[in-house]
């Protein structure tokens, strides 16, 4: 049976992330020992690239290279930023990290900070995680006065200074030239790319941006070595991968595993099955962008290739859904997250996700028309083609699943004006008949 591995949330649980003293008694800062005790920031970005760590914000980007644009891009000043904006639904796993063990972030910023040669970084924290925010300045506030944070860190030349900073409660903050226009203080509204943040990011200097999960991996990987994470996980994507389950399973939570857990096993495993008297239909994976997967699909494993497959890993949220979810509904769902979420710079996203939610919603209440499934595919091919940002480029994938897998049961809420599922639960709509 498959069983977890921790290095992202080694320490939560088991650490108080209020007391640095705790965190110190379980290897904390023994990276950045390491580090400054004698490694070059060369030596430092090469063995974050043969351990061949990947992006955990949910493209996958590989981490060493990342670091090495940066590192390579002259620049009077660098910054680091930490995305802790978290804002996909389901989603809650940097939160785990951001809660229970913040000492293993700052020290990745450190490290991040000397690899690249920047001495000032960013948390950009989700505004609802208050917690979060709270246990972060705390900790750096410790991390500060045990000679962590500062100038000339643990007595060498090295200096850096960490500030956290609150989102609004934008989705779109969490896209990372979004995230540092807020930063800022102009309108988090995605930048045209490129160029890139590695060369022109915050206030114009080369920025290296990394999700939560992806630095908190940072420690583990320079305390043991490239080698020993490179063995962890699948072909494509080294270590381990946090998921988060809900919707129709008996135990919804958090675990991480190695790369390449199946959906089967996930349910079976940390979800400990279906509810009771529940049918497996589809799974959400990978958040609001990613894939809604049906069961001929249940034994793929998961990893940033899975996707080639039908199964996107993104983020690692898992929603459950069994025989009573309507996918009309569903795809409704989550079209109305995004027209609301869009920020509405460009044409395609902004109209777009509008027209489909209206298209849907039609569909749900038995008024729609089989030309409106064509609307439908032109409307998520625009999305796809001609958005300006990943927000806009994803949201036609529920409209793309839902006709790819599912296309008999949308048709039937047009021909024969029912919904299959039996009912339109999420919309609220009566049973269709
Ligand atoms: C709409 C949208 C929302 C995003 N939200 C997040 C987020 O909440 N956290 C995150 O780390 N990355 C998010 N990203 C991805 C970031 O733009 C960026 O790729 C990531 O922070 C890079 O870190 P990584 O290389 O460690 O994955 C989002 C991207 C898009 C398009
Ligand atoms: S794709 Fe959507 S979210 Fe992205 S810039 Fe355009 S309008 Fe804004």
């Amino acid at each position: 049976m498959i069983t977890e591995q921790r290095i992202v949330t080694e320490r939560v649980g088991i650490v108080d992330p209020e007391k640095i003293e705790t965190c110190i008694d379980h290897h904390g800062y023994e990276a950045l020992r390491k580090v400054l005790g004698g490694m070059a920031p060369a030596d430092v970005i090469d063995v974050i690239e043969k351990s061949g760590l990947r992006g955990r914000g949910g493209a996958g980007f590989p981490t060493g290279t990342k670091w090495k644009f940066v590192a390579k891009t002259p620049g009077d000043r660098k910054y680091v930023i930490c995305n802790a904006d978290e804002s996909e639904p389901g989603t809650f796993k940097d939160r785990i990290v951001l809660e229970g063990d913040p000492h293993t972030i700052i020290e990745a910023m450190l490290i991040a900070g000397y690899a690249v040669g920047a001495s000032e970084g960013y948390i950009y924290v989700r505004g609802e995680y208050a917690l979060s925010k709270a246990r972060l300045v705390k900790a750096i506030q410790q991390a500060e006065e045990k000679g962590f944070l500062g100038k000339h860190i643990l007595k060498s030349d090295f200096n850096f200074e960490i500030h956290v900073h609150s989102g609004a409660g934008a989705y779109i903050c969490g896209e990372e030239t979004a995230l540092i226009e807020s930063i800022e203080g102009k309108r988090g509204e995605p930048r045209t790319r490129p160029p890139y943040p590695t060369t022109n990011g915050l206030w114009n200097m080369p920025t290296l941006v990394n999700n939560v999960e992806t630095m908190a991996n940072i420690a583990a990987i320079l305390r043991n070595g490239a080698e020993w994470y490179r063995a962890i996980g699948t072909a494509s994507s080294a270590g381990t991968k946090v998921f988060t389950i809900f919707g129709q399973v008996n135990s919804r939570g958090f675990f991480e595993v190695p790369m390449g857990i199946t959906l089967r096993e996930a349910i079976d495993t940390f979800g400990k099955g279906l509810k009771l008297g529940s049918t497996f239909k589809l799974a959400q994976t990978g958040g609001s962008s990613g894939s809604l997967v049906p069961p001929n699909l249940l034994d793929t494993p998961m990893d940033f290739d899975s996707f080639k497959s039908g199964v996107v890993m993104g983020s690692g949220a898992l929603l459950i859904c069994d025989e009573n979810t309507c996918v009309v509904d569903l795809a409704k769902v989550l079209l109305n997250f995004f027209r609301t979420e869009s920020c509405g710079k460009c044409n395609p996203c902004r109209i777009g996700n509008q027209r489909a939610y209206a298209i849907l919603e039609k569909i749900s209440q038995g008024i729609g028309s089989l030309n409106d499934l064509k609307d439908l595919e032109m409307i998520g091919r625009n999305l796809y083609e001609m958005s300006n940002c990943g927000l806009g480029q994803t949201a036609g994938s529920p409209i793309r699943d839902i006709l790819a897998q599912f296309r008999p049961e949308v048709e039937a809420h047009i021909s024969s004006k029912a919904c299959p599922a039996g009912i339109c639960a999420m919309s609220g709509q009566p049973v269709l008949v």
